[in-house]
């Protein structure tokens, strides 16, 4: 019998690399990615009343609330895509209530992996990020620079990167983190994502494949 299809979340501080990570983990896995952020940010470009509220909380770097999150990620897990190749959701559960709401509707992770990431190293990441509107790859100023000069003239930067935003951002992470933590710890993989993105994914991709490789083995083993 076909196993059914890895299901995934991915958690961190703000900048701690996860849509970095996401871009090489569907390359490889080709499962579907699914962040909070970027479905929000499509609602408020999108400029519908769900997304003109959102803003509001997007720019003071609170959890925007659930009546808005929960129903849009809920909706995008449940679509055919997500369903039939797995998802690898990106920034969702921020808050104990809503792992339970996903929870509720029998949606659960095979694993959490958690990005580690020093603080202080957290405000350098967002200042310099850029992104390419056209092909959605996520570059660094000093990291990650474009490879040529048609992408450098075309980027673009988020509204709520700065400097006083990202900690703004990071004080809600780090009252919420404790709570979902505790919830998925017996599925946690912790990386580390100070190094090299590679290197960041090279641990992700480890985890990966044993987390497919013990599925594979359980299911003959049946
Ligand atoms: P969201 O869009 O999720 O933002 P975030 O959590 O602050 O995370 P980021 O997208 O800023 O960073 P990232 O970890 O993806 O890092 P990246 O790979 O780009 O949320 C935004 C807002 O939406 C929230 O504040 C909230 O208001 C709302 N929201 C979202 N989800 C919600 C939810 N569930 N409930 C309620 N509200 C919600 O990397 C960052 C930079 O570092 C890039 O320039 C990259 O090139 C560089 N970089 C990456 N990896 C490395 C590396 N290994 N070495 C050097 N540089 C690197």
């Amino acid at each position: 019998k076909a196993e059914p299809p890895p299901r995934i979340m991915i958690s961190g501080a703000p900048a701690s690399g996860k849509g970095t990570q996401c871009q090489l983990i569907t390359q490889k896995y080709n499962l579907v990615h699914i962040a909070a952020g970027d479905l929000l940010r499509a609602e408020v470009a999108a400029g519908s009343e769900n997304g003109r509220r959102a803003r509001e909380y997007m720019e003071k770097g609170q959890l925007v609330p659930d009546e808005i999150v929960v129903t849009m990620v809920k909706e995008r897990l449940l679509q055919p895509d997500s369903q039939e190749q797995g998802w690898l959701l990106d920034g969702y559960p921020r808050s104990s209530s809503q792992a339970l709401a996903l929870k509720e509707f029998g949606i659960e992770p095979d694993l959490f992996v958690l990005l580690e990431v020093p603080e202080e190293i957290l405000v350098e990441r967002v200042v310099g990020r850029r992104l390419d509107p056209v092909t959605g790859k996520i570059y660094h100023l000093k990291y990650f620079p474009p490879e040529n000069d048609e992408i450098t003239s075309r980027l673009t930067q988020r509204f709520d990167d700065t400097e006083e935003k990202v900690k703004l951002r990071l004080r809600t992470h780090n009252q919420n983190v404790e709570a979902v933590l505790s919830l998925y710890k017996d599925i946690t993989i912790k990386i580390d994502g100070q190094v090299s993105k590679e290197d960041v994914f090279a641990q992700i991709d480890a985890a990966l494949e044993n987390l497919l490789q013990q599925r594979k083995e359980t299911s003959r083993s049946l």
